[in-house]
């Protein structure tokens, strides 16, 4: 089923952070699917993207991963949920294969949300709400930006994540190269944002 617009503008009524479910299937594809949409729109997506969509199949298999990995302990989720259904979600994730491995203690971030709920604060909530379940788990938060992803470094920067380098030529889309920074955060030491900011 379609996501259906919320009303815009204002603050999301609603909005809840929570755990990932095994039902959270097919509204985080849509999400994701949705992001090519955007792409074949000329939509400035500052996500790195396949050249083709994935399959169905590709996608069920990604996200049986990603929860395998949850129940491992390999990876933390923390979904965005507005009236039952996962709007947004955000991952931690190890980035070595073998479990136990020296860069153990280092997860990568990604983040999505859907088009229609952006820009209203869900972003901050959500990120929030996966380092607060990431402490304990991992030490270092990574994760890379596109450059001109102006909305998300905003985000990143307010939560404490500093530049620690440029990847120029990131990315290639049809033709055009985006250069993206790295970005780091020590969890050890980070402390939530207050009310105030
Ligand atoms: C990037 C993304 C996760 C941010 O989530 P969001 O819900 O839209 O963000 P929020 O509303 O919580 O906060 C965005 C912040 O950026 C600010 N912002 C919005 N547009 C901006 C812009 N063009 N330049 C700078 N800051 C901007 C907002 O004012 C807000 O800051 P504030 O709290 O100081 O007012 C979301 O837009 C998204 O999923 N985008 C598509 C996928 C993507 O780019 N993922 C990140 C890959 S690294």
């Amino acid at each position: 089923m379609p996501e259906a617009p919320p009303p815009s503008g204002g603050p999301l009524k609603g909005l809840t952070i929570r755990d990932l479910k095994w039902d959270d299937l097919d509204a985080i594809v849509e999400t994701y699917y949705a992001l090519y949409d955007e792409r074949d729109r000329g939509e400035p997506i500052g996500i790195h993207l396949f050249a083709e969509r994935p399959s169905r199949s590709d996608e069920v298999g990604w996200f049986t991963s990603l929860y395998r990995r949850v129940l491992a302990n390999d990876s933390v989720v923390a979904v965005a949920d507005v009236g039952g259904r996962a709007v947004g979600h955000c991952t931690i994730s190890t980035v070595g294969l073998e479990h136990g491995s020296e860069t153990d203690h280092v997860g990568l971030l990604g983040i999505v949300i859907g088009e229609a709920y952006r820009g209203r604060g869900v972003g901050r909530a959500l990120m929030v709400g996966a380092l607060e379940r990431a402490r304990g788990r991992f030490e270092i938060v990574l994760l890379d930006v596109f450059s001109n992803n102006h909305r998300a470094r905003h985000l990143y920067e307010q939560l404490g994540f500093r530049v620690r380098g440029s990847l120029p030529f990131h990315a290639k889309r049809r033709g055009e190269y985006f250069d993206a920074d790295e970005m780091w955060l020590d969890l050890r030491t980070w402390q939530p944002p207050t009310a105030n900011g």
